[in-house]
């Protein structure tokens, strides 16, 4: 084929709809069930947004975003790396904070990383998120936190683990920093190529590398909790022990970073050990600066999103989410013999239609034989078949497909049979 869909997308065709649909529409009802409600931003915005609220020095900002050329003026214009910047610059945007300070908004819909490419890691994928703006309670973490879990249990998954941490504010993170640096700076040598790199650039990523040289090194340094001012600290106690009286079970890793500058305070991800390397089904936390930092008032907020194409990867594994009612099924065939015939069946399918049946026809210049088999394969209740002799007295043949039965009636009867 001289053609096939870029490097790291996927088509996802009529097969796989059913999947989607089920991810999506619980999404839907359970965001809605948490008084969540939905939001749809553009694909693209202004790069500076991107490059403000996730950081100069991050991963995505420096090598994996796709970024363009935007108006005359030679503006700069990236596609959507993530949600939270654009849902907090609609929230400003539309000056949705003076309606009602606290706002909680949903999304659903694609985003575009320039990653290398490997199982659960695409360029164009899709998030579920969640942003809940205008509220500094530590209940609200738990809130968000309990969504996202109650999200994969609705969707019927299991085995999913939820790591919690917190990478303080600011400050506690700015005198960690240097702390860090002090305690690392020995075994620098011994740390991996990227996390030499990251020393510099963005040292807290050393924390969560993957390599066991790096993990081994870390473990001994110092956790960042141990530095948390008191107001970071109260906070992700209240966090905690929301958690514990909901019963919700978590492991507390100080090892957990986020590759986004704007979090403070509580940062979360719920893994999945069928998805391999790439683990993480749902990232998120607190941001309690970057309603500022983007213009607004200083407003507290929290959030997650969840990758679809990771979260159907695990659900395919489990067998589950394959019958989505929801996806309309074929009830009629309408079968006609011979050509002349095709226009009556053509205006009988449109009536059909009209009074929201679902109804499909051959356009395949089809035999009777096979437009019956098309009909069996479409798995539809019923057949009409339409022949010269049906034409001509206004009838038709109706078959149900369940019992084989057919019978002769009157063209005007068929909607009251059939509903
Ligand atoms: P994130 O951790 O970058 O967070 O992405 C969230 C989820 O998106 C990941 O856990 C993963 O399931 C999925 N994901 C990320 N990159 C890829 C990829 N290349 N291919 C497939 N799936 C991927 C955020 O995006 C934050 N905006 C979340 C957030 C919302 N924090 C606060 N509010």
């Amino acid at each position: 084929m001289p053609y096939k869909a870029p490097r790291g997308t996927q088509d996802i065709l009529p097969g796989k709809i059913p999947i989607w649909r089920y991810v999506e529409n619980t999404a839907r009802r359970v965001c809605e069930l948490y008084g969540y409600q939905e939001i749809r931003p553009p694909i693209f915005e202004d790069t500076n947004l991107f490059t403000r609220s996730i950081g100069a020095g991050t991963d995505i900002v420096e090598k994996e975003m796709y970024t363009f050329k935007g108006e005359k003026g030679g503006t700069s214009i990236t596609l959507r790396p993530e949600l939270t910047a654009p849902v907090v610059r609609a929230y400003l945007e539309h000056h949705l904070h003076k309606d009602k300070k606290f706002q909680k908004l949903y999304y659903l819909g694609p985003l575009f990383r320039h990653e290398r490419p490997q199982k659960g890691r695409t360029r164009q994928f899709h998030q579920l998120g969640v942003e809940a703006l205008g509220s500094y309670d530590a209940l609200l973490d738990v809130e968000v936190i309990d969504l996202a879990l109650i999200y994969f249990k609705t969707l019927g998954l299991d085995d999913y683990k939820l790591k919690i941490n917190s990478i303080g504010c600011p400050t506690c993170r700015t005198k960690y920093r240097d702390i860090l640096k002090r305690e690392l700076t020995k075994s620098k040598p011994q740390l991996c190529e990227d996390c030499k790199k990251r020393f510099d650039r963005n040292v807290f990523r050393i924390l969560d590398c993957k390599n066991q040289r790096c993990y081994e090194i870390t473990t001994k340094i110092t956790p960042l909790k141990d530095y948390l001012c008191q107001d970071c600290k109260d906070h992700f106690a209240k966090v905690s022990k929301g958690l514990q009286d909901n019963k919700i079970e978590y492991i507390l890793d100080p090892h957990l970073v986020r590759g986004f500058d704007y979090y403070t305070k509580t940062i979360f991800e719920i893994t999945h050990p069928v998805l391999g390397a790439q683990d993480a089904l749902c990232g998120g936390g607190r941001y309690d600066n970057l309603v500022a930092e983007l213009g607004g008032p200083e407003i507290g907020a929290a959030g997650f999103a969840i990758g679809l194409e990771r979260t159907i990867l695990v659900l395919e594994s489990k067998n589950l989410g394959q019958a989505d009612k929801e996806v309309d099924k074929l009830k009629v065939f309408i079968a006609a013999i011979g050509e002349n015939t095709r226009p009556y069946g053509f205006r009988l399918l449109n009536e059909l239609r009209r009074r929201n049946i679902a109804a499909d026809m051959d356009y395949e210049d089809r035999s009777i034989k096979a437009q019956m088999r098309l009909a069996d394969k479409l798995k539809t209740e019923y057949v009409i078949i339409v022949g010269p002799e049906e034409m001509n007295k206004q009838t038709v043949k109706l078959k149900s497909m369940d019992s084989g039965q057919e019978k002769e009636i009157s063209r005007q009867n068929i909607f009251d049979l059939i509903t």
